[in-house]
């Protein structure tokens, strides 16, 4: 079995060793252009060219849960996009949107702010009933979020493309119910894969329908958001602010306005990371099914684009 390994801005080392170590029978290396076809690969955001020189490759095994970047380009026909299946970045995407939440919820950032200038001072409590949270896309990451935001009892709503039931989760889904699912959310949490469908999802049209004050969480893709229609949303007061991982251009550009909104909070794409022990188990785990003749979790629909 021969693998290749052709992940952009990630440091191969490390996913090599451990990788020959999981699979010590099998011939593992790192692409260079002109390298012998592989029967699978460990990608992420690889170039064009290594596709093209993968003729008979099995699958391509992305290690992130997103694969837009997979999708802009030509994938050999009989490939199988398998992508990381959690893999230990659920609980980080609900620690993460539930800081979030909580921080804005409580108004830690107000307390932040008056203790820096050494006030004591108190906020009316709010009522968590007043805080409906919606949370776009229910897939593996999304119900992990929704579960963890119910247990502050925060009314949660869910919206997916099909119809889903999810425990303590009031579910919407497909677009006809779209409305419906934003006018019953205050707190937006976006947890959708980036696909046409769901590019630019996050504009005027659709954040406006949003309960007076709402606020944003985009953990999902920058591409999702039309960033100026957020800064007009919140500048105009509809808005009570935002917290966004992910951005239309990444790394942040200096100049960009988000950097000091005062009503946006910005993190550097890191809401949920790759973790690579659990990613490389569960790849190894995937190959070794797919060797077998045996199906495996996580396999990207390409019509659907996730
Ligand atoms: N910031 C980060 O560090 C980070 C890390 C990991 C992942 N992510 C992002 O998170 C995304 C979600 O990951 P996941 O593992 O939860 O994906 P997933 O399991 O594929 O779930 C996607 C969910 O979105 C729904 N959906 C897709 N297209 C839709 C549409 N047009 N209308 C309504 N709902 C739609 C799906 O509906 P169905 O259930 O009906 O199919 C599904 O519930 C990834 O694609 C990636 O972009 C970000």
């Amino acid at each position: 079995m021969r693998i290749s390994f052709c992940c952009t801005d990630t440091r191969p080392e490390p996913w090599l060793a451990g990788l020959r170590a999981a699979l010590p029978q099998a011939e593992i290396e790192l692409w260079a252009p002109g390298a012998p076809a592989a029967d699978y690969a460990v990608v992420w955001a690889p170039p064009q060219q290594f596709l093209n020189e993968q003729p008979q490759i099995k699958a391509l095994f992305n290690i992130g849960a997103g694969v837009d970047a997979l999708m802009k380009l030509n994938v050999p026909a009989q490939a199988q996009i398998v992508r990381l299946d959690d893999a230990g970045m659920s609980v980080q995407m609900a620690e993460y949107v539930c800081h979030a939440l909580i921080r804005h919820f409580r108004e830690f950032d107000h307390y932040e702010a008056d203790v820096a200038q050494g006030k004591w001072s108190y906020r009316r409590p709010r009522l968590r009933a007043e805080c409906p949270v919606g949370i776009m896309g229910l897939g593996v990451l999304g119900q992990r979020v929704a579960q963890a935001v119910a247990q502050f009892e925060f009314p949660v709503m869910g919206w997916s493309r099909s119809p889903k039931q999810v425990d303590g989760v009031f579910c919407f889904a497909g677009a006809a119910q779209l409305p419906d699912f934003l006018a019953a959310s205050k707190v937006l949490v976006c947890l959708l894969p980036l696909t046409d469908d769901t590019r630019d999802i996050l504009r005027f049209e659709t954040l406006s329908q949003l309960q007076m004050g709402g606020y944003l969480i985009n953990v999902a893709r920058g591409a999702h958001l039309v960033e100026q229609d957020l800064i007009s949303l919140i500048d105009s007061g509809y808005l009570a602010g935002a917290t966004l991982d992910v951005f239309r251009q990444e790394p942040l550009p200096a100049s960009h306005p988000f950097w000091a909104h005062p009503k946006i909070t910005v993190t550097p794409h890191t809401s949920a990371r790759t973790l690579r022990d659990e990613s490389i188990a569960q790849i190894v785990g995937k190959m070794l099914a797919l060797e077998r003749g045996e199906p495996v979790a996580g396999v990207v629909d390409r019509r659907k684009g996730y």
